[in-house]
Parts: C-alpha cells; sequence; structure tokens
C-alpha cells in the first residue's frame, strides 16, 4: 500500500500482520497496534514527545538486570500488573483473592519449622502470626507450601541490603500441619516507597505521585490439587491503604494485626516489649 496518511496507516499494519500463524499472537497485535495507533492521534503525539517515549523506554531496560525489574515496576505502577492479575484471578466469592507478586521473592529462603523465628535479626517489633489455609468447603489443606517474605521496620527486605550478602532473613517457606495452619514469629512490616532511582521514579514524580506501599506481609501458597495463591496480609492503620502505589490493595486482604502490651507471647514466650499478634485463614478453590 502507498500513500499513507494518518488513516490508511492502521489498516496497513493490519493487513500486514493478517497473515500471523497464532491466532492468539495475531489477536494481540491487531488489538495493540489498534491502541497504539488510536493514543497516538489521541493526543496527537509530537515527534519531540515520540522521542522522550522512546528514551524513557530505552532507560527503562537499561535499568534492568539480575536483581532490579524496572519494567515490571512499570506494570505496576501503571495498574497493568494488578489489572492482570484482576482479570486471570477472579476468585469465587469466600476464597482469598490476589494480589501483585513484587520483585522482592527469591527462591532460596529458609525452610522453617512449626513455632519458628523467621525474622532472623531483622529489626522490628515481634509479630507472631498463625495462618491456616483451608478448601472452599472448609477442608484444612495439610501439607501446603507456605512462602511468607516482608520488609523490616526500616521499610527494607533482606535483598536491599548488601551489607548481608547472601544472608536471609524475614522470609521463610513453611509447611501446614495435619490442621492446616502454620505458625511462627516474625516482626511487624513497615510502609516502604518502591525504587525510585529509575525512569518510574521520575515518573512518579513528574505524575505528582508518592512512591509508597502500605506495611504488607507477602504470602504465597502452593498446595497440590488446589489453586496457587499470591497475596499480602496489609497491616491497618496505615497512611498509604488507599493510595498503594501498585494499587495492590484490597479491603479483604487487611489482616487482624492485633497489638498487645509486653508480656507473655501466644508461644509462650516473654516479650519486654509491644508485640503484635495475625491471626488469618486462607481459603483456596480446587485447581
Ligand atoms: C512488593 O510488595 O514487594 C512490591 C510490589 C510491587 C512493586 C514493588 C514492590
Ligand atoms: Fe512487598
Amino acid at each position: 500500500m502507498r500513500n499513507i496518511d494518518e488513516n490508511t496507516i492502521t489498516p496497513a499494519v493490519l493487513q500486514r500482520i493478517a497473515g500471523t500463524e497464532s491466532p492468539r499472537l495475531k489477536e494481540i497485535m491487531a488489538s495493540l497496534v489498534t491502541h497504539l495507533h488510536d493514543f497516538v492521534r489521541d493526543v496527537k503525539l509530537t515527534e519531540e514527545e515520540w522521542k522522550a517515549g522512546i528514551d524513557f523506554l530505552t532507560e527503562t531496560g537499561q535499568k534492568c538486570s539480575a536483581t532490579r525489574q524496572e519494567f515490571i515496576l512499570l506494570s505496576d505502577t501503571l495498574g497493568v500488573s494488578m489489572l492482570t492479575i484482576a482479570l486471570n484471578h477472579a476468585k469465587p466469592p469466600g476464597a482469598t483473592e490476589a494480589t501483585v507478586f513484587g520483585p522482592f521473592h527469591t527462591d532460596d529462603a529458609p525452610h522453617a519449622d512449626e513455632g519458628a523465628d523467621i525474622a532472623g535479626g531483622a529489626p522490628g517489633l515481634p509479630l507472631f502470626v498463625r495462618a491456616c489455609v483451608r478448601g472452599l468447603d472448609g477442608v484444612p489443606v495439610a501439607n501446603a507450601e507456605v512462602h511468607v517474605w516482608q520488609a523490616d521496620e526500616d521499610g527494607l527486605y533482606d535483598v536491599q541490603r548488601p551489607e548481608l550478602g547472601d544472608t536471609r532473613r524475614a522470609r521463610a517457606v513453611l509447611r501446614t500441619d495435619a490442621r492446616g495452619c502454620v505458625g511462627f514469629r516474625s516482626i511487624v512490616p513497615t510502609a516502604y516507597p518502591i525504587p525510585t532511582d529509575g525512569p518510574v521514579g521520575r515518573m512518579l514524580v513528574a505524575t505528582g505521585r508518592h512512591p509508597w506501599r502500605p506495611a504488607h506481609v507477602h504470602f504465597m501458597i502452593r498446595a497440590p490439587g488446589y489453586q496457587d495463591l499470591t497475596t499480602h496480609l496489609f497491616k491497618d492503620p496505615d497512611p498509604y491503604l488507599d493510595s498503594d502505589v501498585v494499587f495492590g490493595v484490597r479491603s479483604s486482604l487487611v489482616g487482624d494485626y492485633v497489638e498487645h502490651g509486653p508480656g507473655t507471647a501466644p508461644d509462650g514466650s516473654a516479650v519486654a516489649t509491644p508485640f503484635f499478634t495475625l491471626d488469618h485463614t486462607f481459603v483456596l478453590p480446587r485447581a
């Protein structure tokens, strides 16, 4: 096709990809091109703005490394990650809702036994967690794998502290007992800003946004015969519960963090500082 103009360019590109073998790829590419062209027409994109966009995406790629995924951060902060999760993890009533995975899970978290202190020296007030896993029918899910990870009192994950090297703390993998439960000691999580030393940070500043996530503990639960669950338990009150930078908060995921004065903890130990307890039941639909 010749004589391309602003109206004929879209059908021309669509025609060019009409031979795409995979029907799904064809659908995705056609929709992407159509929306992208409509966007350019809608805002009447200038060449300078096009160049700024290319530079922004280039920098986003250049910021990526083995330990930093700036494109996922971009997706998270634009709500694309949460939209994809909402579309793909629509849960039946009663099932625990999913939220973003985030960049701070590691595959080498230590395995922990019932009652273990998983904080490993991370700073923070003690938190005693009892988490149970059930099916939608209420049946306890024994032997489920429960991954837990969280930030410390300073709002930092272990992997954000170079001084720790490969030492892992405030994270663990546990297995539910015959009653479908795990119990462990950790620390109270704190709100924290996502990494802002890259193009996503500049985008947040330019659009008048703060970089904060409300305090939460991450859970990932896997049990044979049940759907995998990746979620958080948020702590209330928190100044950022209604403005999470990655749009990950769901009211059903606000956990029951209860504050206690110094005294005897649920595991019978004496605690000299205030501490918190958190009891929660996760409900999984069948696979
Ligand atoms: C997190 O909760 O660990 C997280 C999620 C999305 C972006 C950054 C951090
Ligand atoms: Fe997190």
